[in-house]
């Protein structure tokens, strides 16, 4: 197939059931405005920014797997040398605990603002690769029928690298045609995707480094290329490793079948029970800390743009599934969830092999909503998962990374200037949304330096982050290096006043 027509088929677009019009203006479009020239100069380095993202995707930065150490060192190094180019004073590749974090800023008036970005540069592993319809870390451009001007293909082309190195170019087109109105710094660091492992340390040693007004942050999505929008919550989590053992060692499943545990069988019987027939989770005390949303607000939720039937069509099946009472858009953003993330133990080779094993495994992550604090949840989970294990049975509950929930307020000036700029260069209001996922630092810059986040997303669900054939819309990333500037403008004037 020529690369060219290529047509994804996930890449319905659920959120209108109809083709898309990618003709959208820009309001005010002949009206001399600041932020003129730096979109001139966004138009006229279009390739090389596109070059230069490319360069960033082909180093495969996968924070989780040690043997990419020196790969997510390369790409600190790279980040840093483009901050700099791109006109940042005082870039440091800082070390941590873990992988280094990248600095950089730009202090031009004391008095003014300071916008603080964060953003990622590490990435999830690309398994499994035999999916890749083109190699994760060979980027490439391809058409989708949501992305007719073409997407970039790659791991990392969404989450985070391309929607990171949008500031970057902001910020190079700003500086070089002179109209940054504020400071700005830049914090980019190389373990969001292990769980920010050593964020909270950076965070509190280098508090005065970091003193900014507003956190700005591109690693989230909008609903669709025609219905921008704004992320105001995103969920908590909690992540359980599970180990469940029988017998002390693996068995005949002729000579001991039917007399001792299976630790498969019960496990599996017991990761079933945590949900009931109406897809309530049956953890006692799951649900205390729930906020009920009212119906007002639930109304208002329902306005935004959702096809059942695209979604499916999507994803190839035959019906959406969960909490019995909740919408799709529901159940994925203002309700708490448990999944299975992935389930082992016993024979798994080729062939049959007759055997009982002595120890069962699954990791399961449970999505918090606002009040569902990580830390209980993860005890609730842990006292119940050890209480329903039948005599016979022994159970270990090891915790990983989780991440308090957050929802950001949208009467702020910081949202109201972010949805001015997407409303300039979209031509529409932006709708605010409470996205699905998680990203636990979030919550640390309001604990730790006090300052709320804005989540300024360019991404559609429909990109593949975490999948194999991650992509990301070529109009996303231009439109979100032409919105950014805008922020910057708005918020200056709106704080000023
Ligand atoms: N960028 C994502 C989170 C995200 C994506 C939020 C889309 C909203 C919309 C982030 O890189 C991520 O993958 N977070 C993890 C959690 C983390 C602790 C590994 C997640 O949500 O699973
Ligand atoms: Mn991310
Ligand atoms: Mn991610």
């Amino acid at each position: 197939m020529k690369p060219g027509i290529y047509k994804d088929k996930r890449s319905f677009n659920f959120r209108e059931g109809k083709k898309l019009s990618l003709t959208l203006k820009p309001k005010h479009q002949n009206t001399k405005t600041i932020m003129e020239a730096s979109q001139q100069y966004i138009q006229a380095n279009k390739d090389r920014f596109l070059d230069e993202l490319f360069e960033l995707l082909r180093i495969p930065s996968i924070s989780a797997d040690p043997a990419y150490k020196g790969e997510v060192q390369k790409t600190a190094d790279l980040v840093a040398e483009h901050l700099r180019k791109a006109g940042a004073d005082a870039v440091e590749v800082l070390p941590t605990g873990g992988h280094p974090m990248v600095y950089g800023e730009k202090m031009i008036d004391p008095a003014l603002p300071t916008v603080l970005v964060y953003g990622h540069y590490d990435v999830q592993p690309a398994d499994p690769i035999e999916l890749w319809t083109n190699p994760a870390f060979e980027p490439i451009v391809r058409k989708t029928d949501l992305h007719p001007d073409g997407a970039i293909f790659a791991r990392g082309a969404c989450d985070d690298k391309g929607q990171m190195y949008m500031h970057v170019k902001a910020f190079e087109a700003m500086m070089k045609s002179g109209e940054l109105p504020c400071n700005v710094k830049f914090m980019i660091e190389g373990e969001e995707e292990v769980g920010s492992e050593n964020l909270g340390d950076f965070l509190e040693a280098n508090k005065e480094k970091l003193a900014a007004d507003i956190i700005l942050v591109s690693d989230t999505g909008m609903l669709a290329n025609d219905v921008p929008s704004i992320t105001t919550g995103l969920r908590g989590l909690s992540y359980v490793e599970v180990e469940l053992t029988g017998p002390n060692r693996d068995l005949h499943s002729g000579l001991y079948g039917g007399c001792v545990a299976n630790p498969i069988n019960i496990l599996t019987k017991m990761i079933a029970s945590l949900h009931d027939d109406q897809q309530h989770i049956t953890i006692p005390g799951f649900y205390d800390k729930v906020e009920e949303l009212s119906a007002a607000e639930r109304a208002e939720m329902a306005k935004a743009p959702f096809s059942e039937k695209s979604y499916c069509e999507a994803l190839d099946i035959d019906a959406v599934y969960g909490e019995e009472g909740y919408s799709t858009m529901e159940r994925g953003s203002i309700r708490p969830t448990l999944d299975v993330n992935g389930i082992w133990g016993g024979y798994i080779g080729e062939g049959a092999k007759t055997v009982i094993a002595s120890k069962a495994y699954a990791k399961i992550s449970m999505r918090l909503v606002p009040h569902q604090m990580p830390d209980e949840i993860t005890e609730l989970f842990q006292k119940h998962f050890e209480q329903i294990a039948p005599k016979g049975t022994r159970v270990k509950v090891t915790p990983h990374h989780g991440g308090e929930p957050v929802v950001t307020p949208i009467d702020s000036l910081a949202y109201q200037a972010a949805s001015d700029a997407y409303e300039k260069t979209f031509g529409k209001k932006p709708i605010p949304v409470r996205s699905g996922g998680s990203i636990p630092i979030v919550a640390l810059f309001e604990k730790v330096l006090g300052l709320k986040t804005i989540l300024m997303g360019f991404g559609l669900d429909s990109d593949a982050i975490h999948s194999p054939n991650e992509h990301f819309g070529l109009f996303n990333y231009y439109k979100g290096i032409e919105t950014i500037p805008y922020f910057y403008k708005y918020f200056v004037e709106k704080t000023k006043k």
